[in-house]
């Protein structure tokens, strides 16, 4: 990690402050089961996709985060790499489903990291893609904090991060389930389809 590693500071007690979205919903988004690996993508400690462990070939928790990435390392079922999400260490059309959850407003591009995770989806794969939904006023100010704490932090609105996910070559949509957060859910289609 460059600069300040501020969620390896908080990772011992990270899945203690913040809850998982739950298991019933990432199924549905993700349509679990599937055969194959699951990549996490920020992933951090695990504590969302430790939840799918028998419901995928294989997880796996990408992260810049030497201590969110011990967590995630100590938990069953769960490979932790060190990678950012701008230069995946896999095969283009290799990963079957990629989840990013509370991350993609922190990677250094994002227009470069949405490329990459569709570079490495599978044609026939989906992505579900969870942010906070900046357009909330109540949820506008957590964005300002942490760049007050010198985090990395950029609100993008959920039709630029569809328009993104677009360029790169997915179908995307957005989907905002009423609790302050918003999903981008896409999909890769096969080659030579429309
Ligand atoms: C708010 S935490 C969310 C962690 C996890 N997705 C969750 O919901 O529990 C954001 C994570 O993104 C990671 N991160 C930030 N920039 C990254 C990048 N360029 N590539 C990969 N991970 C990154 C951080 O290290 C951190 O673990």
């Amino acid at each position: 990690m460059l600069g300040l590693d501020h969620f390896g500071l908080l990772a011992p007690i990270y899945d203690r402050l913040f809850t998982a979205p739950p298991p019933y919903r990432l199924m549905r988004l993700l349509r679990l089961p599937s055969a194959g690996l699951l990549l996490d993508v920020g992933g951090g400690t695990g504590r969302v996709t430790a939840q799918l462990s028998g419901e995928v070939g294989g997880i796996v928790i990408a992260d810049l985060s030497h201590g969110m990435l011990r967590q995630a390392a100590g938990r069953h079922g769960l490979q932790a790499i060190l990678a950012p999400a701008e230069r995946l260490p896999f095969a283009e059309a290799s990963i079957r489903r990629i989840i990013m959850v509370d991350a993609l407003h922190h990677v250094f591009d994002a227009a470069t990291a949405l490329r990459e995770l569709v570079r490495v989806l599978a044609p026939g794969g989906r992505m579900a893609i969870q942010e906070p939904d900046w357009r909330l006023p109540g949820v506008r100010w957590i964005s300002w904090a942490e760049r007050l704490a010198l985090m990395r932090s950029h609100p993008y609105r959920p039709a630029e991060i569809v328009q993104m996910v677009r360029q790169a070559g997915a179908r995307a949509h957005c989907w905002a389930p009423g609790d302050r957060s918003v999903w981008i859910i896409a999909a890769k289609p096969h080659r030579g389809a429309p």
